[in-house]
């Protein structure tokens, strides 16, 4: 399967920050953000990557990760030429995706937890979607899942609830077959003007093709200055256990 990341759009909430940089460059600890959602594809099994972004940062990227040998991945790059939402971001990868399934991953995304196990149970699924869902305190700011009464479908994706009906909220790592481009084509923007990923999701909900996995351990949305710092603390806590440096101030 291949892998898209998103790494458009306009960072406002990270403004002055993202002024002149691409919000996907910023460092968390020792690395640029982006680097996390390249590897989060590759240790799922996922080496053949799309980076889509805006217009003017397109060649930040593509200076940073180059070919992405380095990494072990394979990268090309496309642009958005406008930040019209997640939905109309992955519908550029029409070509790329070359009549398969795809992986899509926001760039801002830092997931600890491994999703090759996903990425098979998905190529499993004859047709469909899975998403990754994950508990937080703050479901309001997501999208939030509302179950069946077994709790084992998804009943309803709602766009930031003022009263979630769970804590569940909805990740930035989706697997989609091929139709989500057909799907994408039948969306309207929404009242802010965007093509919504949560009626994407909707529509494969509806259809009863929609999977779930729980994410396990920490995961990160590192889009505002508290989760960035957040997101920086908890890599360099990993990172001092991995190496056995013990800072004096922990
Ligand atoms: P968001 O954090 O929802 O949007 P943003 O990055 O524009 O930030 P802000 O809300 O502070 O203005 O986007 C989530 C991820 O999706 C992020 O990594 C950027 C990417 N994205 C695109 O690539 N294209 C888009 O049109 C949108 C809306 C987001």
């Amino acid at each position: 399967m291949k892998g898209v990341i998103l790494a458009g759009g306009s960072g406002t909430r990270l403004e002055p920050l993202t002024k002149v940089t691409n919000k996907q460059i910023l460092p968390v600890y020792n690395k640029p953000l982006i680097y996390y959602p390249i590897l989060t594809l590759r240790d799922a099994g996922i080496n053949q990557i799309l980076i889509i972004s805006g217009p003017g940062h397109a060649g930040q990227l593509l200076d940073l990760l180059g070919s992405g040998k380095k990494l072990g991945v394979d990268l090309i790059y496309d642009i958005q030429e406008e930040p019209r939402g997640i939905a109309h971001g992955l519908a550029i990868a029409e070509d790329f995706a070359d009549k398969g399934p795809v992986a899509l991953i926001l760039g801002d995304n830092i997931f600890e937890d491994n999703l090759k196990g996903a990425v098979m149970n998905f190529e499993k699924q004859e047709r469909g979607a899975k998403i990754i869902i994950k508990k937080v305190s703050d479901p309001e700011r997501f999208g939030v899942v509302k179950f069946n009464k077994k709790e084992d479908k998804i009943a309803k994706i709602i766009e930031k609830p003022k009263n979630p009906p769970t804590n569940w909220m909805v990740t930035g790592f989706y697997l989609y077959d091929n139709r989500v481009f057909d799907i994408i084509r039948s969306l309207n923007p929404s009242a802010r003007g965007e093509y919504e990923i949560t009626d994407l999701n909707n529509f494969y909900v509806q259809e009863g093709t929609m999977t779930f996995q729980k994410a396990k351990g920490r995961w990160i949305d590192a889009g505002t200055f508290d989760s960035l710092l957040e997101a920086n603390v908890f890599i360099a806590r990993k990172e001092r256990a991995k190496n056995n440096v013990i800072s004096n101030n922990e």
